[in-house]
């Protein structure tokens, strides 16, 4: 994935707060697209114990969301405020409640 945006690599001076931003979204996009994966080929296994680490493993990219979720919350102000909105919008329209 960093190969991919080279401008990341090497840099004279840290990334600024919007930069951290982008990267953290950048890093949270490749730890769902790690679940996927990983949840994908538990699917394509018969060995229960094979199935298990694929589904263990999944498991803890979830967790790698939350950690970089936690900071991209912590850089990105205004991100907190709409997605409480979105969670408000949500349980008003359908009743589903999300609580973390
Ligand atoms: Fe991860």
């Amino acid at each position: 994935m960093l190969a991919e945006k080279p401008y990341l690599i090497g840099r004279e001076k840290p990334l600024s707060k919007r930069e951290i931003s982008q990267a953290l979204r950048w890093a949270i996009e490749a730890e769902l697209d790690a679940i996927s994966f990983y949840e994908q080929l538990a699917e394509l296994v018969e060995d229960e114990r094979i199935k298990h680490i694929f589904y263990d493993v999944a498991n803890e990219e979830k967790e790698h969301v939350g950690e970089f979720f936690a900071a991209l919350l912590e850089v990105d102000e205004e991100l907190g405020k709409y997605m409480k909105e979105g969670f408000d919008e949500v349980e008003e329209e359908t009743g589903i409640k999300v609580e973390l």
